[in-house]
């Protein structure tokens, strides 16, 4: 596996050239093939990334619309609820003016509404999306945070689900609460052009320099079963490069 590593200075700096580098890769690919998936990501430094890019929208003057954003993986929660990765995204959206990106959210939780059918019906609209792009890798950019424990979207170490060839998979024991969510598998993750994998602060030092080794095996950093067909970035900061002694 052939991971890149960029060091920043610290998170806002992250933040900043991640999203940059979103935006250049939306820019290419809607000018070679008028239409651009990525691929976002919750947690900390996900959030502030897609956020930034919220805010970079009205200064790049394409048809957003033209845009799809879909979310590695999803609490399974309400619409409304803070745990949803997507709420401060589609919060942002609301205050910018059209064209804004197409959004791809997986459902709320509701009585009728179980986590299976959650899953399978994000898991069509994922298929959906590959169908009209079958010569092409379906996504330009994967966005992941990186876990404390090497852990990305939902598939979390040791778990059957890291071998899963399943497109999208319902996760109802995350060990990281909420406990119920709707998670890409890594096989789908990996229809990428590019993988940036994110990395801020010391809790993710030593996942990172796990990552970062030849040595090891998905099944204990589920990070490390995702390469994108381009390439493949760790993106972080000085405190998760290289940990305390910063
Ligand atoms: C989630 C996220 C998860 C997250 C990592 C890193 O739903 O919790 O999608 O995969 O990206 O846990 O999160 P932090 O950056 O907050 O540590």
């Amino acid at each position: 596996m052939d991971v890149q590593l960029r060091v920043l200075p610290d998170a806002q700096q992250l933040v900043d050239a991640v999203a940059a580098g979103v935006v250049s890769s939306i820019v290419g690919e809607l000018e070679s093939y008028g239409r651009a998936d990525v691929v976002l990501t919750g947690g900390g430094v996900g959030t502030a990334v897609a956020l930034r890019l919220v805010d970079l929208i009205p200064q790049t003057l394409v048809d957003w619309t033209n845009v799809h954003l879909w979310w590695g993986d999803e609490r399974f929660v309400p619409y409304a609820s803070a745990d949803r990765n997507d709420l401060p995204v589609v919060s942002a959206l609301r205050d910018i003016p059209p064209p804004r990106p197409t959004l791809h959210r997986v459902g709320e939780s509701s009585i009728d509404f179980p986590l299976a059918d959650a899953s399978s019906a994000y898991q069509t609209d994922i298929e959906d999306m590959f169908a009209l792009k079958p010569d092409r890798p379906p996504f330009v950019v994967v966005l992941l945070g990186l876990g404390p424990d090497g852990h990305v979207a939902s598939i979390f170490p040791g778990r059957p689900s890291i071998e899963s060839s399943m497109t999208c998979l319902p996760v109802s024991d995350s060990p990281k609460p909420p406990a119920n969510r709707v998670s890409m598998s890594l096989a789908t993750l990996r229809k990428a052009c590019q993988v940036w994998i994110l990395a801020s602060g010391t809790e993710k030092h030593q996942a990172l320099e796990r990552l970062m080794s030849d040595e090891t095996h998905p099944t204990d950093i589920p990070a490390r079963g995702v390469q994108g067909i381009d390439s493949t970035i760790v993106w972080a900061d000085t405190q998760a490069a290289y940990g305390a002694s910063q």
